[in-house]
Order: C-alpha cells, then structure tokens, then sequence
C-alpha cells in the first residue's frame, strides 16, 4: 500500500471521530454539561492518531519528498497552509485537552471554551482534508515513483494483455 492510499485512509478515520464529536457537542450542548470520558478520548485520538501518526506522515514523509528540490511560489503557499493547520489543530488539541482537566477540578467555566475547541476542530477537518486529498496528494512529488510506474501496467492488464506481459518488465 503506498502512502498516500494510507492517509487517505487514515482521513476516513479521521472523519468518523469528527462526526462523533459534531453529535457529542449537540448533546453537551443541550444537556449543558462536558461527558470528560468523551473529550479525553477525542484529545487522545486527535494529538496521538490525527497528530503524531498522520500529520507526522505528511509532514516527515511527504513535504520532505521537496528537500533540496527548487519549490515554486505555489508549492511553498500549499505547504505553509498545511503546515498552518496542523498547528492550529495541534493548539486546539492542546487547549482542550488542558480545559478538561480544569473542567473535572471543578472550573465550570471550562465548558464553553471545551465546545469552542471542539467546534473549531470540526470546523477546521473538512476543509484541510479537501485540500489534501485535491491539491497536495496530487502534486507530481507527493506521488511517490513505485505509484507512478504501477499505476501503467493494472490499466494494461485491463486492455491487452499482451502488451501488459511484455511491458511488465519496465516496471518492475
Ligand atoms: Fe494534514
Ligand atoms: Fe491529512
């Protein structure tokens, strides 16, 4: 499986515990109390799985693909907006993360800015997936060179496979 098969896949994920989270705010939010369980779980998640592991990827993996390459204007803008996110996100986490354990200590005032970081990251996730999965997934460099030379030969597969058994060799 190559890497961007994988975050695309972790995005899947990633958006199955922003929808938990968008129906646990409308329940916070008509109950009028924070179920901590929950948040801790979220916060976990978002900065152990979302953050380390995912974000890590992209950033370790992937923007590292353009090291020592020239980057155009438009590639430095995509990459600092990927970049920017991550740290928003990475803040958000932080923060909400730091009013749970307020909350439980007994601050009450932590409850209205634990849903504003929980309405951010879910404001926040739609976008920045988009923009990955349409624009930096897709840029030549991101695609590593193995996805490339294999993308050839299953399309062949379908249509000759003549051609396909002895072209195969090129690419493997
Ligand atoms: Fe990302
Ligand atoms: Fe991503």
């Amino acid at each position: 499986m190559e890497i961007i098969d994988i975050l695309v896949a972790e995005h899947r994920v990633i958006e199955r515990m922003n929808a938990l989270l968008r129906t646990e705010l409308a329940e916070s939010e008509i109950k009028g109390e924070v179920r901590l369980s929950f948040v801790y779980a979220a916060a976990d998640f978002f900065k152990s799985y979302a953050d380390e592991t995912h974000h890590g990827k992209e950033e370790g993996i992937l923007i590292r693909r353009l090291e020592g390459k020239p980057v155009s204007g438009e590639e430095r803008a995509l990459i600092a907006r990927i970049a920017a996110e991550h740290a928003a996100i990475r803040a958000e986490v932080t923060s909400l993360a730091l009013d749970a354990r307020k909350y439980e200590a007994g601050d009450q005032s932590a409850a209205a800015r634990l849903r504003a970081s929980m309405k951010r990251l879910i404001a926040i996730y739609p976008g920045h997936i988009e923009l990955e999965e349409n624009d930096f997934f897709q840029q030549p460099w991101a695609i590593s060179a193995r996805r490339k030379k294999t993308r050839w030969p299953s399309l062949a597969m379908t249509m000759t496979p003549i051609w396909h058994t002895r072209s195969m060799s090129t690419f493997c």
